[in-house]
């Protein structure tokens, strides 16, 4: 190709060329693998009772605050409800003969409270006792091993009618006693538990901003929820979520950890906040706003108390953990679960507005956190509006709670993204979901790196989710499977791409 010695511009051109190609080639040699992952790391596939099962009146379950929510004209974005769901209750055996095929090792879902206790309290229920262990057993006996949620945000209505849910102390001991029969009757064969997914979630989406069940708020001129106070409520709620676990955590260690030999964590919904200027103003807000998802929930179990920012800012709003409690709740996590899937920018508050409107959580952490900035998004948008796609973000975090957090054992408890339910897709074109592919590659690649590179300590990854389901107010328009389900004829299966995918990954 180089004609001439003196012709630079050739030579400028085989130069990039050879960039070009090489790029290219170090770029597959990126192509990753379980076996790139350590010994022993576990990949799964995650779930919810309520997202998934259905047969919301079969064998005597209670209604949950849910079933009440999703039947409130307007709450969800297409009218729907979850009374079917993806009916995993009946068919589960197909379902783990899919994660069989897929070759995974684990598979979490969450044990619905109204259908071991349906009034909350009071007298089991065996048949839903018999449903739970006829999963289990089905799990094991594909070799796949159950991760098992007890909170997955279905509070039984009894609860609420009986003394308002998490908003009164009672609840803490309903909880236990709710964990302690999950322990007693499941936990020969199930060695992981996570007491409460994104607890950050349902109090903030339920108490505060009133997007989710039991939709309680007071922003926004009190003119959106029937009741509620989004400047006390969420953090009542989250105080006795965080009680609810440390209880039953204890009972579990004092009780059943010397025989059953399991584990107790936490699923944490985390979003990775960068700042949006380097000003230092807008770094501090990023770390304020960390405080307010993150470490509310994250530094009572690891610290014994809630972050400095959040007591000083929140002030009396913001109970306080007697020397007890706080004991209790010091050390009482074995494993962080994290639940992962984008990033934010993160501002210092420059304006009143938010505190006029909103006086809640997000008001009191005095950082707005946004996915776009100057008009240009993070990154690429999946489906749902709070979804772009940041892989580097999993890296970020995973260093930030190693140094904060002394190097704790993490597993990602969900990573995924969403495609748009759209009734002009075909399944064919549907099942090609080549941006899913790249998101799960990209962000595996990052926990990758942080584990070998950084010397992170993650122990497992679970995707959300095995099928299609019932995406909480965003109703089935929303599809976040590796498996798609044709909601429009009998809930039928069909592998995506990325099924294929994972196979591939796993195999090698
Ligand atoms: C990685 O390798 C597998 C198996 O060869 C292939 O199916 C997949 O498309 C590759 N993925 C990427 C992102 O390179
Ligand atoms: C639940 O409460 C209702 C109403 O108080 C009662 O009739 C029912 O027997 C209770 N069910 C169980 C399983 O405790
Ligand atoms: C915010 O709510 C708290 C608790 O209800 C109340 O005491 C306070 O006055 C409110 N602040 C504003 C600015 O409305
Ligand atoms: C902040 O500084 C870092 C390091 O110098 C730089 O990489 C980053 O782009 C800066 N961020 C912004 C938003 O200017
Ligand atoms: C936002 O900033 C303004 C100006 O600094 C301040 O008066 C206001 O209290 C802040 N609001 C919140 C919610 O932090």
């Amino acid at each position: 190709m180089l004609k001439r010695k003196d012709d630079n511009g050739g030579l400028v051109v085989v130069l990039v060329l050879f960039v070009v190609v090489f790029g290219i080639q170090t770029c597959f040699s990126q192509n990753i693998s379980r076996a790139s992952f350590p010994k022993g790391f576990v990949f799964g596939t995650a779930s919810s009772a309520f997202q998934y099962e259905g047969a919301v009146k079969v064998d005597g379950r209670g209604p949950s605050v849910w079933d009440i929510f999703s039947h409130t004209f307007g709450k969800i974005a297409d009218f729907s409800n979850a009374d079917v769901a993806v009916d995993q209750y009946h068919r589960f055996a197909e379902d783990i003969q899919l994660m069989k095929d897929m070759g995974v090792d684990s598979y979490r879902f969450s044990i619905a409270w109204s259908r071991i206790f349906p009034n909350g309290s009071g007298e089991i229920n065996q048949a839903g006792v018999d449903h739970y262990n006829n999963l289990i057993n089905a799990l094991l006996a594909q070799g796949i091993e159950p991760y098992v949620t007890l909170y997955h945000w279905d509070l039984p209505q009894a609860l609420v009618d009986k003394y308002n849910g998490w908003l009164d102390r009672r609840i803490i001991k309903d909880f236990a006693n709710y964990a302690e029969t999950c322990f007693q009757k499941f936990g020969d064969r199930v060695k992981h538990w996570i007491t409460f997914n994104e607890p950050h979630t349902f109090t903030v989406q339920g108490y505060d901003v009133g997007l989710q069940a039991p939709g309680r708020c007071s922003i926004l001129l009190r003119s959106f929820c029937r009741a509620g106070n989004s400047a006390t409520e969420p953090y009542i709620v989250g105080h006795n979520a965080l009680l609810s676990h440390a209880t039953a955590a204890d009972i579990y260690r004092k009780k059943y950890k010397a025989n059953q030999h399991g584990s107790v964590g936490i699923a944490y919904d985390v979003i990775w906040f960068v700042p949006a200027s380097n000003s230092t103003e807008d770094i501090e807000a990023t770390q304020r706003a960390q405080d307010f998802q993150l470490g509310w929930f994250l530094d009572p179990v690891m610290f014994g108390d809630y972050p400095s920012s959040m007591r000083s800012r929140v002030g009396n709003r913001l109970p306080r953990f007697t020397k007890f409690e706080a004991s209790l709740l010091k050390g009482s996590l074995d494993f962080v679960g994290i639940n992962h899937y984008t990033t934010f920018y993160a501002q210092h508050n420059a304006t009143n507005i938010i505190g006029v409107l909103l006086n809640d959580s997000i008001a009191d952490s005095g950082a707005i956190t946004l996915p776009f900035k100057g008009g240009k998004t993070i990154g690429d948008r999946a489906n749902s509006i709070w979804l772009y796609i940041v892989p580097s973000g999993m890296r970020s975090l995973m260093n930030y709670i190693k140094h904060k957090y002394g190097n704790p054992t993490v597993i990602i408890t969900e990573n995924g993204m969403d495609d748009p339910n759209s009734p002009f897709i075909s399944i064919k074109d549907a099942l090609k979901d080549v941006k899913r592919v790249k998101y799960h590659h990209d962000y595996l690649a990052n926990l990758l790196a942080s584990i070998k590179e950084d010397g992170c300590n993650v122990k497992g990854y679970f995707v959300w989710s095995l099928l299609d389901n019932w995406e909480w107010a965003a109703g089935y328009s929303s599809r976040f499977g590796l498996y798609f389900v044709d909601y429009k004829d009998k809930l039928k299966r069909y592998p995506k791409d990325s099924v294929q995918w994972f196979k591939n990954f796993l195999t090698k």
